[in-house]
């Protein structure tokens, strides 16, 4: 992935994300300690969204379609306002939480947009 993508990815996970999911991505951070329900640790990677398999990687496309929607009944708001290249970016930076990204491949059944 070209740098200034992740570049990008990790100025807009600071901005918007941070402040629940945490800097190192455990979903232990400040405003998560009120949420019912706590984001989930994404350095494991282990997501609920996936168009593939139980237990798979999502593609982008997964993921894309969950931070767009945000979901019902948790804390995770849509941010269906966010411009799609950055969007794109945050996806790209949240692979970097997890090494499951460099060993597997998304196994979902659309074709990943990127
Ligand atoms: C106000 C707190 C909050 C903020 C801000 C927030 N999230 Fe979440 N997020 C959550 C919660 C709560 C969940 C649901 C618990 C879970 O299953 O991880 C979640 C879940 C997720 C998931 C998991 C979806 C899945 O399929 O399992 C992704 C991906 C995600 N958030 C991305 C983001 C991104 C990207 C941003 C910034 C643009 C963001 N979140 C901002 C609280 C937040």
């Amino acid at each position: 992935m070209a740098p200034e993508v992740l570049q990008r990815g990790a100025r807009v996970y600071g901005l918007y994300c941070v402040s629940c999911h945490g800097a190192d991505g455990s979903g232990r951070a400040n405003a998560s300690r009120s949420l019912d329900r706590p984001p989930r640790d994404f350095r494991e990677a282990a997501f609920e969204h996936v168009s593939g398999p139980q237990g798979s990687l999502p593609t982008d496309a997964d993921l894309d379609l969950v931070i767009r929607r945000g979901i019902p009944g948790t804390g995770m708001p849509p941010w269906d306002g966010m411009p799609d290249e950055d969007r794109h970016a945050v996806i790209q930076f949240l692979k970097t939480f997890s090494a499951r990204w460099s060993s597997e491949v998304p196994a979902g059944g659309e074709a990943s947009p990127t």
